[in-house]
């Protein structure tokens, strides 16, 4: 049965992962998989979620089935989450939510849905994306096309390029967008620039699938959404995928959800009905657990506002170690600039190293970044600033 199976390379990022874990140096620094960390190095459960896990504890009565699309007060609280509670498109008919397992599991069935929908449409993704992106999205069997996003040179969104090429794609294809804090680049659309697209979406008739992985790590939870909101109030059709793993700190629950705004009420169940059987024929039901938490902190005022409390604190530190680091390496040998750092919004930038000085800062520094130079900058803590600039000056000669 199995003999002409050949084995198949990890992840990059995993497998970085899994190699920071077997190094025994005690100095070693994670900047790799995107999991945010606090300033001792940890990655705490937030408060918020540990009074909701208490709570449902006290209040969960049974483990039975949940169905196919979830729990509906979780949907129903990731669209307000997602559109702000007062959206039109939330009374309109004209979407549909279902719950799904973290952001990958939503991204798979959306991409399932659309291969149902129009076998022959294509994805158009942006350069740099995610790395799990196309070989998560392709092999659902869309086929994938690229657009430039971003310029390694300048450390900005090549946005003639982009959008001289958003300018071409065909009615019917879809765009793949990062809602907000650009996951590798950190270069997010300005709200010019998402009015752009959506121009160009209205004029070509194109339908964005937005990826909203880090709502509340950028700028907030209201800002972090523009895109969205705004591409639901003028646009006929969209998909989105969104994940709790970041804003809630959820990683593990496999807690997210997919989100269809179709033309008509009509289609909207048309399409709920098809995600839904492309649910059953993989997973059959999404895991519980985390969904049951987001509901919980998301409809206690108390808990909630605690929640955001929490994130704000997750936000804010990011940022200031991003001024940190670039300021700390802005004087370096080889003269580069690293300001786009403290530009940037969510997680990670790209530091612009080459493989060489990667790897002399795995190998020499115990520093784990991926192969792209993507720093996640919640690896970062006062503890360790020092070793990993000095580490990363020397490394620029
Ligand atoms: C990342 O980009 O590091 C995270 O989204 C984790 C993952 O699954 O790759």
């Amino acid at each position: 049965m199995f003999e002409r199976l050949k084995p198949v390379g990890m992840d990059p990022i995993l497998a970085l992962m899994a190699a920071f874990r077997a190094d025994d140096r005690t100095n070693k620094i994670d900047l790799g998989v995107g999991v945010y960390q606090d300033d001792r190095g940890r990655t705490p459960v937030m408060a918020s979620v540990k009074e909701a896990e208490a709570q449902l504890m006290a209040l969960e009565t049974t483990k039975a089935y949940q169905g196919i699309a979830g729990d509906p007060d979780y949907n129903q609280r990731i669209l307000q989450l997602l559109f702000g509670a007062d959206h039109s498109i939330l009374d309109s008919g004209r979407i549909k939510t279902i719950q799904a397992p973290g952001g990958s599991g939503a991204l798979r069935v959306g991409a399932e849905v659309i291969v149902r929908a129009r076998p022959d449409a294509k994805l158009w993704v942006g350069v740099p994306t995610w790395p799990n992106h196309i070989p998560l999205l392709g092999s659902a069997g869309v086929n994938i096309e690229e657009y430039p996003y971003y310029n390694l040179n300048d450390h900005q969104i090549d946005v003639d390029a982009m959008m001289t090429t958003l300018a071409q794609v065909p009615a019917g294809d879809m765009v793949l967008l990062h809602g907000c804090c650009h996951n590798p680049t950190g270069a997010d659309l300005s709200n010019e620039q998402w009015d752009q697209i959506a121009d160009l979406a209205l004029e070509r008739g194109f339908i964005p699938f937005i990826d909203t992985a880090y709502q509340g790590l950028g700028d907030g939870l209201d800002e972090d959404a523009y895109g969205i909101r705004m591409m639901a109030d003028r646009l006929p059709e969209l998909v989105i995928a969104s994940s709790c793993s970041k804003n809630f700190g959820l990683y593990r629950e496999r807690t997210g959800s997919i989100t269809f705004v179709t033309d008509t009420s009509e289609q909207a169940d048309i399409v709920a009905s098809q995600a839904m059987a492309v649910a059953r024929q993989t997973y059959s039901m999404p895991p519980a657990h985390g969904a049951l938490l987001v509901s919980l902190i998301l409809g206690d005022q108390q808990l909630r506002a605690n929640w955001e409390t929490e994130l704000t604190e997750v936000r804010t530190r990011i940022q200031s170690m991003r001024n940190l680091l670039a300021d700390n390496i802005q004087q370096n040998a080889a003269g580069i600039d690293f300001s786009h750092i403290k530009q940037q919004k969510g997680m990670f930038s790209f530091l612009g190293l080459n493989t060489d000085q990667l790897d002399q800062l795995r190998e020499d520094h115990g520093i784990y970044i991926v192969s792209s130079s993507r720093v996640n900058l919640a690896g970062i803590n006062s503890g360790n600033i020092g070793y990993l600039s000095d580490s990363i000056v020397s490394v620029l000669g």
